[in-house]
Parts: structure tokens; C-alpha cells; sequence
């Protein structure tokens, strides 16, 4: 679990122009892909600075966002329903949420294959799963990672997408893969090389059992 001190630190990033600039970035995004759900839940919404976004954006979308750290829902924005939680054990009914959404936090809970299945559970049948992920093999990651010190060095847990890829495509068909949001040099260059793209996106459909 994360402490308060580096808490502040993450809550830095979103401070400064290029924090406020990925933020608009993965919000537009999310939007393309998300804005005729009804409800969704976002696992790990930290500050949830995206999902208030989102709400003002769409008020008509009823969104929760989950987390299980107190010091990140004490900070996080009260536009939506907010859960403090432990996905991997998820107090919701089964087949509720339309969309599942993660926003740079699979990767940074403990047993990501629990967390897929509770996913899987309370999502609709066809229910949509859309995860943003770091990407191991960008410049900016590598810098990131490199400093023990960040929030990402500190606390990431895994950094293998194509395991993780294996293990969602058990429970989801996988509807698009992509990488997306290019940096360099800490600016956001339009780029889906590798290389070059912070995040890797995957979106899956629930399979029904
Ligand atoms: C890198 S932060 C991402 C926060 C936010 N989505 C964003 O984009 O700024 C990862 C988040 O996942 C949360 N998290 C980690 N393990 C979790 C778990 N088991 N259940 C719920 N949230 C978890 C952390 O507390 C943290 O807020």
C-alpha cells in the first residue's frame, strides 16, 4: 500500500503542463472509447483527475471509481462515486458495469490475474474491458523505472504485457491492441513506435461463460 508522502509526489505529475497534457491526452482517448457506456468502473483511479474529467465531459455516465489506497481517495475527485477497495476482492454484484476501465494500474496490483477475474465477474455479458498500460519499452518508461525513487519504480509490479495480454485474452475477447501516446524528450509527439509510446492499450469484449 502507498504512503502519503508519495502520494504528493505522484499527485506532482498531474501539477505541471506535461502531466496536465497526458491527462488530456489518455482523456480523449478514453472518451473515443467509452462514451456510450452507461456505467463503468475504474479499478486503481488514484486521484481519478481523468474520471472527473470524464464526468464533465459526459454527466450522463454513471462512474465509481475503485482504490485501495485511503491517501488516493482522500485526494481523489468527488464528481464521482468513489470505493475505497481492493479489486482483488470487489464488493460489487456480479454482471453490473457495462465497461471496466484501467488507467496505468493494472500493472501495479499485486495479483493482476484476480483482479481480471473480479473484472470478468461483475462486468454485463459483453461487457468491455480497457486497459491503459505503461509501456516497458518506451524511453519514457525506462527513464521512469530507472529511478528507484519514482512512484513507477517503486511501486510497478509487473512489466511482461505479453503475459499479461495471455491471461485477459482467457476471460476477453480481444477486440484492439495498440500503443499509443508518443513522448519524447517529455513531449507528446503523435507516435504508436514502440519505442516512442508510453502506453499499451488493450480492449477486450467479456467472453460469456
Ligand atoms: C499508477 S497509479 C494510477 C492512478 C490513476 N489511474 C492515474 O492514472 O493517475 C496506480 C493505482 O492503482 C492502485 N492500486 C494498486 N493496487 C490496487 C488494488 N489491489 N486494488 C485497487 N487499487 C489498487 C494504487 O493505489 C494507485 O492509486
Amino acid at each position: 500500500m502507498i504512503k502519503e508522502n508519495e502520494v504528493e509526489k505522484y499527485l506532482d505529475f498531474y501539477s505541471n503542463k506535461f502531466g496536465r497534457e497526458v491527462l488530456e491526452k489518455e482523456l480523449e482517448f478514453v472518451e473515443s472509447k467509452l462514451k456510450d457506456c452507461k456505467n463503468v468502473l475504474s479499478i486503481g483511479c488514484g486521484p481519478a483527475f481523468l474520471e472527473a474529467r470524464l464526468h464533465q465531459l459526459h454527466p450522463e455516465i454513471d462512474i465509481t471509481g475503485l482504490d485501495n489506497s485511503k491517501e488516493m481517495i482522500v485526494q481523489a475527485s468527488k464528481a464521482i462515486h468513489l470505493e475505497y477497495g481492493d479489486v482483488q476482492h470487489l464488493e460489487f454484484d456480479d454482471n453490473i458495469f457495462d465497461a471496466v476501465l484501467y488507467v496505468t494500474s493494472l500493472e501495479f496490483i499485486e495479483d493482476y490475474k484476480k483482479a481480471i477475474e473480479e473484472t470478468w465477474r461483475v462486468l454485463k455479458s459483453k461487457g468491455r474491458i480497457l486497459i491503459l498500460m505503461l509501456n516497458p519499452n518506451s524511453d519514457f518508461f525506462k527513464d521512469e523505472y530507472s529511478d528507484r525513487n519514482s512512484y513507477i519504480g517503486k511501486n510497478m509490479r509487473h512489466r511482461n504485457i505479453m503475459e499479461i495480454k495471455k491471461v485477459i485474452s482467457r476471460y476477453f475477447f480481444i477486440e484492439n491492441e495498440e500503443y499509443f501516446l508518443g513522448i519524447k524528450e517529455r513531449k507528446i509527439v503523435d507516435s504508436d513506435n514502440p519505442k516512442l509510446a508510453s502506453l499499451y492499450v488493450l480492449e477486450g469484449i467479456k467472453y460469456d461463460e
